[in-house]
């Protein structure tokens, strides 16, 4: 099948940036990238510093293909039905009720994705899973697409993402591998060609690997539990160098130079955060218990473990550093983003830390270089909203609460600074000086400062 129209519904961090990387590369092909929220579409369609994504790169690639061969529209419809190829990135969160709530991938969204496509589609049509979806999920979307849908044949494909915000370009333009899930059928042979096709146009063809769609689906939620629970690892150990007198910097340097091992993610840091990492572990382990696989459920549930109490012993660390009481002191937040170079903040540990100031009594002060006031009301409301708090516990809590644009006035009369954010701007601050009257507390060690309390050493 010659693919001339590609569509896909999901215009967040994954089918932005990929679709627009994509219609870079294949300028022959027409990239077209629907949504249900139609602000977003505006944003993605709008100024170039103002993109819905910040991601380092992006702005020169939209620059570039938009309005050539890349499109933003609201017209799912027409595009569904015009398109040969289509992705579905729509989001995929934890399950917030029913059956495998706090575990399970909520599939509503894609479900949603599914019926629009079997509604619209007039042709063949190959249907791509974007999404970091459970395994076996490929079943449910060919049930759903040929519930309504007669002569009409669809093929799924399964092409995890595996670009890391922050970086997601450098990641979508020299990928380390590009992974396609197919049916071992000649019509899912025949599919899995055309994928293949269009990433060869700049992804070396060794690097293309093929699998059937079990693989491809389960391979993403292991690569990402694998990551994680490096960090975990290493998180764990950073407790220990505390009691022990070892250095985690100086551990990790040790560890990684192992080449069986290797240097990356190895990082002590304040846990991880991020859209991922957590849901897809708990994914995992709720597909092992599902499985009756206990054991092995609770291996990876160990990542999750370890990651919380992270966050638990940073907050503590500050209170600790303050004698054991925050009431009404003024705590300052550098970095709300779950790292650098982004303005993505889910599952951010600075949301976890601030809760826990927050409960704790202190005032807290927040600045972050891309992520505005907005955001993080919402984030923490969004928190408060799951324990559940009332909207009247919700509104006192965020009066302990300031945003501000810049970090002067944050940490102005602050008694203690965290460092939530490796962003590189806060290592030039003039850390000798503030360092004077305040207790600072550097999540991502990012700092050499002699007063600094940093993790792991
Ligand atoms: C992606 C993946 O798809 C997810 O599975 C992975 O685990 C994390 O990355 P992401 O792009 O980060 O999700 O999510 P988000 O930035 O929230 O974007 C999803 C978009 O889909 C949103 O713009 C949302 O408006 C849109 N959407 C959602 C639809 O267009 N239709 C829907 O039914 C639901
Ligand atoms: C991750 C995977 O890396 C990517 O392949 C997948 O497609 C999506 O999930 P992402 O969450 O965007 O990407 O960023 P990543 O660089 O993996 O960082 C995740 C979190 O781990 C961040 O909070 C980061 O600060 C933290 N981290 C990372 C550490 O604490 N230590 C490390 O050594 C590395």
């Amino acid at each position: 099948m010659q693919i001339k129209n590609i569509c896909c519904i999901g215009a967040g961090y994954v089918g932005g940036p990929t679709m627009a990387v994509i219609a870079l590369k294949c300028p022959n092909i027409n990239v077209t990238v629907v949504d249900a929220n139609p602000e977003k579409i505006k944003a993605w369609n709008g100024l170039l510093d103002e993109l819905p994504v910040y991601e380092p790169g992006l702005a020169e690639v939209v620059k570039e293909a938009r309005g050539r061969n890349l499109f933003f529209s609201n017209d799912i419809a027409a595009n569904i039905e015009k398109a040969e190829m289509i992705f579905m990135a729509v989001n995929t969160p934890t399950k917030t009720e029913g059956e495998g709530a706090g575990m399970a991938a909520d599939l509503r969204y894609i479900e949603a994705c599914a019926r629009d496509i079997s509604k619209y589609s007039k042709s063949d049509k190959i249907v791509i899973e974007k999404s970091t979806l459970p395994v076996r999920t490929a079943e449910k979307i060919k049930e759903i697409l040929e519930e309504n849908s007669i002569d009409i044949h669809f093929e799924i494909l399964s092409n995890p993402e595996f670009l890391a915000e922050g970086t997601a370009i450098q990641d979508l333009f020299k990928s380390d591998r590009v992974l396609i899930g197919g049916d071992e059928t000649e019509s899912g042979q025949n599919a899995v060609k055309a994928l293949v096709d269009i990433y060869a146009n700049w992804i070396p063809k060794e690097k293309i690997l093929t699998t059937n769609v079990w693989s491809s689906e389960l391979a993403k939620l292991a690569s990402n539990a694998m990551l994680a629970k490096r960090i975990s690892s290493i998180n764990s150990l950073s407790a220990l160098c505390e009691k022990t007198g070892a250095n985690i910097d100086e551990l990790s340097k040790a560890i990684g130079m192992d080449h069986r091992i290797g240097p990356y993610f190895l990082k002590a840091s304040v846990g991880f955060g991020g859209s991922c990492f957590q849901k897809d572990i708990l994914n995992l382990v709720y597909l092992c218990k599902y499985y009756g696989l206990e054991e092995v459920a609770e291996y990876w549930h160990g990542v999750i473990k370890i990651n919380d109490y992270q966050k638990n012993r940073f907050a503590q660390k500050i209170i600790d550093g303050l004698g054991g009481d925050v009431e009404r002191k003024k705590i300052t937040i550098l970095g709300w983003s779950f790292k650098k170079d982004t303005n993505d903040s889910r599952e951010s540990a600075a949301i976890y830390v601030t809760h826990s100031l927050i409960e704790a009594g202190a005032q807290i002060a927040v600045y972050d270089p891309m992520v505005d006031a907005q955001k993080i009301k919402s984030d923490l409301k969004i928190l408060w909203e799951s324990k559940p708090l009332s909207e009247n516990e919700i509104q006192k809590k965020l009066a302990c609460l300031e945003c501000f644009d810049d970090y002067r006035s944050a940490i102005q009369e602050s008694q203690a600074i965290g460092i939530l954010t490796e962003w590189d701007e806060f290592k030039d601050y003039s850390w000798e000086s503030i360092s004077q009257n305040t207790l600072i507390v550097d999540g991502r060690n990012i700092l050499n400062h002699k007063s600094v309390i940093s993790i792991g050493k």
